[in-house]
């Protein structure tokens, strides 16, 4: 079994403190554990000499370095320009704002693209932000023999009024991931923006916003060991032409203008050392975007070995079924067992083994998958995932599962 050179999984456990309650996580998927350095950045932020941004203070000085300190952090691992970078509470709320925004110049002959693949949080804002206006939403599917989105299918519901499309970098239900690049294309051939919703992928792959083609590109820090924060990235210029609800007396710059209210400092300095960590996990040589494209590469190949593991473990219990199936994909399994996800889940965890059951918000995709609303049990990896993490899933399920296999599912 080959090993990542240079990625020392066992080290990178030991800066995890709730990992020392010998839990073995599989829930990467739905927020990802936090290293010491983060909760210490977090702390060391609240209690510091700290006041509103300025040049004036010392505390004044602090929040405004620790802002500007959060947005070359997020530049540096989306490989996005700084004054692009938005901070919000979430990216749900930041794509809320943003459809609400864009909205405001589309009327009855526009139309918005969304797909069936999508977390509901990419899905939900445009279309509410379109019925408002009378635009017409048009929908794209994937293959759920395959779990695949073809570029294809998106350029079939193009036209010159699509004003809008808004497609996954990597489903968080079944780990797809899309042809972004040649989506992208597609889009701005058609003279529309491409927005691209990066929460699932960017815990798990380098991100380089201009290569994917993204007008827009959302995540959030607490998938990528950083705090329950969300983070849009686009550049200035583009920034600069959208009108966002805001105060009288606040600021009209950009980024700051999408950045309704007082920011939460000591969330954004856990960013910037989340970032950091991940800029640790590859060779400790170039600048922070370099350790960063390395570091994310050598998580990217580490956790594809120990998905190959599970899905190996998986093949030889009987009745289970995995319904991720794309080609290109992250690290995350929705897996059918017999007896349900629920049973499964429940089991898992009496034997500290934390695997959830559900949908995840991506509920068009549950239910073109013919899951319902239920979903199925989801095995997620993250950068701490160890072999003893998945030999202890696959000896759970083995226990769990029942002993006279009904169809998965049932
Ligand atoms: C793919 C994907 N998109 C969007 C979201 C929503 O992110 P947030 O909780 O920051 O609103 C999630 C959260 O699970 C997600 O997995």
């Amino acid at each position: 079994m080959t090993r990542v050179t240079g990625y020392d999984v066992a080290a990178l456990r030991a800066r995890f403190p709730a990992l020392d309650r010998g839990y073995a996580h599989f829930d990467g998927p739905g927020g990802s554990q936090v290293p010491r350095e983060v909760a210490q950045a977090v702390a060391d932020t609240l209690t510091a000499p700290i006041a509103n941004r300025g040049r004036t203070t010392p505390a004044e000085r602090f929040s405004d370095e620790v802002v500007l300190g959060a947005r070359a952090a997020m530049a540096d691992l989306l490989g996005a320009d700084p004054r692009g970078v938005v901070f919000g509470r979430s990216m749900t709320a930041l794509t809320v704002d943003l459809a609400r925004t864009l909205a405001t110049s589309w009327g009855p002959d526009d139309e918005v693209v969304v797909t069936r693949l999508d977390h509901d949080a990419n899905i939900r804002p445009w279309v509410l932000a379109a019925q408002r206006v009378g635009a017409t939403v048009r929908w794209v599917d994937f293959d759920p023999e395959t779990t695949e989105l073809h570029a294809d299918d998106v350029a079939a519901q193009l036209s010159d009024r699509t004003r809008v499309v808004a497609v996954t970098g990597a489903s968080n239900l079944v780990g797809t991931r899309p042809p972004i690049p040649a989506v992208a294309a597609r889009v701005h051939d058609a003279g529309a923006l491409c927005v691209v919703d990066g929460v699932h992928l960017t815990a798990h792959a380098a991100i380089d916003v201009a290569a994917l083609g993204a007008d827009v590109f959302l995540c959030s820090p607490y998938k990528f060991l950083g705090p329950h924060c969300g983070v849009l990235a686009a550049t200035p210029a583009f920034l600069e032409t959208l009108r966002p609800d805001k105060l009288l007396p606040s600021t009209d710059a950009v980024p700051e203008r999408f950045e309704l209210g007082t920011l939460p400092y000591e969330l954004l300095a856990g960013t910037t050392a989340a970032v950091d960590v991940l800029a640790s996990l590859g060779p400790d040589d170039g600048d922070r975007r370099a350790r960063l494209v390395a570091g994310m590469a050598a998580v990217e190949a580490h956790e594809d070995r120990l998905r190959t593991r599970i899905e190996t473990g998986l093949a030889c219990l009987p009745g289970v079924s995995v319904l991720s199936r794309a080609a290109h994909r992250t690290p995350t399994l929705l897996v059918q067992v017999p007896g349900g996800g629920r049973r499964a889940h429940e089991g898992l965890a009496e034997r500290g083994v934390f695997a959830p059951a559900g949908s995840f918000y991506a509920l068009e995709a549950s239910r073109r998958l013919g899951l319902g609303d239920d979903g199925a049990l989801r095995i997620g990896l993250a950068p701490y995932s160890d072999d003893e993490d998945v030999d202890r899933l696959l000896d759970g399920l083995a226990a769990v599962l029942p002993a006279d296999p009904p169809a998965p599912g049932a």
